[in-house]
């Protein structure tokens, strides 16, 4: 499996969290994250991590809502800087007078949000946005250490996390030999959704699979009745330590003879968690695309969409 850029990505975490410098942000009450796609999943992890500490709303659209103004800090993610939905929703959340800061490699989003001295922090490159998430996360992540602050030795943890996962890549191609020619079906411990969300866009995006994401508890309610009936679906329970409703669930599967892949996600702290989980089932992602044939890189249907689209603001 060719792993593009997993290789690199404890070390482009690492070279960006804390080198970046910032002008003042005044102190927030609640922190709003936008972005789509491979730069939107910045905002469900980060909203994992913390949104227990700060109230952390993401935003996937083009707009933002109403309660949003000066208390509110906006870090809005494009990794191109030419995502229409994240620049109309920043700028929406500028003109209710929260601060925004942009973070991206360029594109619009660098000139325009520069020409209105909102401030950017600008990212290197990488092989197809999703695969620049370690830059996009660690900005992230030091926006709100300044802001807010942030517990480093989580943050270093995480990095260690991906340095695991990446040392488990025959684990990863297992997982992705499992769930070739099916739909994954992804029942998740919902203190780690991020990694689920992440999971299914790489599935879609890489290995050009449809796939679910069924958190728990909420999927106890409802997805897991579907056990009742043969589908064609491969079932994946992800586990992020100790959880008796993830252990309840797990004997409903058996008592069904549901047959899930399993994974618990290696790491000390959610952070840590999620990074494995993110890493490890990127890379099972990039062996299925390499079995089934297909380029991970590319997306055609999404860059004929922005085509069409164009501006929305
Ligand atoms: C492509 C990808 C997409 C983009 C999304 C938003 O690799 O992952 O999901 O991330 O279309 O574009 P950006 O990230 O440039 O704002």
């Amino acid at each position: 499996m060719n792993p593009l850029d997993y290789r690199q990505w404890p070390t482009t975490s690492k070279s960006i969290y804390g080198s970046i410098k910032l002008g003042p942000i005044p102190r927030p009450s609640s922190i709003l994250i936008t972005g789509m796609g491979g730069s939107g999943i910045v905002g469900d992890v980060l909203r994992d991590y913390l949104g227990g500490r700060i109230p952390i709303h993401v935003v996937k659209d083009l707009t933002v809502p109403d309660w949003v103004d000066a208390s509110t800090l906006t870090i809005a993610i494009s990794y191109s800087g030419n995502t229409s939905e994240t620049i109309c929703s920043s700028l929406c959340a500028r003109e209710r007078g929260s601060a925004v800061i942009g973070v991206t490699t360029g594109g619009i989003m660098a000139s325009e949000f520069r020409r209105l001295g909102i401030q950017v922090v600008q990212v290197p490159t990488a092989t197809a946005p999703r695969f620049g998430f370690p830059q996009l996360l660690y900005a992230a992540l030091s926006i709100i250490d300044d802001a807010v602050g942030v517990n480093g030795k989580e943050v270093e943890e995480s990095i260690a996390a991906q340095e695991e996962a990446l040392r488990d890549v025959s684990l990863a191609e297992y997982v992705g030999e499992q769930l070739l020619g099916a739909v994954p079906y992804i029942f998740i411990d919902s203190r780690v959704q991020g990694v689920a969300v992440r999971f299914k866009n790489d599935l879609n995006e890489n290995a050009k699979t449809p796939a679910i994401v069924a958190p728990i508890p909420e999927a106890d309610h409802n997805d897991i009745v579907t056990l009742m009936m043969r589908h064609s679906v491969k079932h994946v329970l992800i586990k992020a330590g100790p959880n008796p409703v993830m252990e309840a669930v797990e004997s409903v599967f058996a008592d069904f003879s549901a047959d899930p892949v399993k994974l618990e996600l290696k790491g000390d702290g959610l952070l840590a968690k999620e990074l494995y989980g993110i890493t490890l089932l990127g890379m099972a992602t990039l062996h299925m695309a390499e079995k089934l044939g297909v380029d991970p890189v590319r997306t055609d249907p999404i860059d004929l969409l922005k085509k069409r689209l164009g501006r929305l603001c």
